[in-house]
C-alpha cells in the first residue's frame, strides 16, 4: 500500500514535485523513520539524500552499518513548504502508507521530534527518551521502537551525534548481525 501516483489526500501535494517513497532494503527488519522530505528529496523522490542524509550516512559508516542494509521512510511522503514540521493531519492523512511500512518489523528507529510526535504521541525533549527502548503498536502488532535524534539535530552537537552513534552500534549488534 502507498500512495496514488497523484495522492490528494492532504494538502502538501500541492507543493510537491516528486512523492518520496521508502529506500533501501524494503524487506528489513530495521526501519528508520525521518520527519519529511526536504528540497533536495522532493526533486529526487528518495529520502535523506541532502544534507540530514549525508551525515545520517557518514555515521552509519563509522559504526558499521550499512545503508543498504535498512529502509528508511518518512512520516509524510510530501515536502512541506519552506521545510516547516509535517502537522497532525498531515501525517494523520500518510500514517496509513507509514503503518503498512512498519508492519511486520523488527525495529522501528524514530529519528528525531517528528517521528516520535507521530508514532509516540510524545511531544517532550529527545534527550528524556533516546535510546531508550519501547513499543509501539502497529495495525495490531507491538514492534520495538528506539527514539533517537534526527541528523539534523546532530550537525553542531556532539552529545546529539553521540547518542546517534549509540543508536547505530545498537541496532549493528542486536538487530543486523550476521
Ligand atoms: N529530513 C528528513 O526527515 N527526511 C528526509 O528524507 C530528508 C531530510
Amino acid at each position: 500500500m502507498r500512495p496514488e501516483p497523484d495522492c490528494r489526500l492532504c494538502g502538501l501535494c500541492e507543493g510537491r514535485t516528486k512523492i518520496v517513497l521508502p529506500s533501501g532494503d524494503l524487506n528489513s527488519p530495521v526501519v528508520f523513520v525521518g520527519e519529511a522530505p526536504g528540497e533536495r528529496e522532493d526533486l529526487s523522490g528518495r529520502p535523506f539524500v541532502g544534507r540530514s542524509g549525508k551525515l545520517l550516512d557518514a555515521i552509519m559508516e563509522e559504526e558499521g552499518v550499512e545503508r543498504s542494509r535498512v529502509m528508511i521512510t518518512n512520516t509524510v511522503k510530501c515536502r512541506p513548504p519552506n521545510n516547516r514540521d509535517p502537522t497532525k493531519e498531515e501525517m494523520d492523512a500518510c500514517r496509513p502508507f507509514l503503518d503498512h511500512e512498519l508492519s511486520g518489523r523488527k525495529v522501528v528507529v524514530g529519528l528525531g521530534k517528528s517521528a516520535c510526535r507521530d508514532l509516540l504521541g510524545y511531544e517532550g525533549k529527545m534527550a528524556d527518551i533516546a535510546n531508550t527502548k519501547m513499543s509501539i503498536n502497529i495495525l495490531g502488532t507491538d514492534v520495538l521502537f528506539i527514539p533517537t535524534y534526527h541528523p539534523a539535530a546532530c550537525i553542531y552537537n556532539r552529545e546529539s551525534r553521540d547518542a546517534l552513534r549509540t543508536t547505530m552500534r545498537i541496532l549493528r549488534d542486536e538487530y543486523l548481525e550476521g
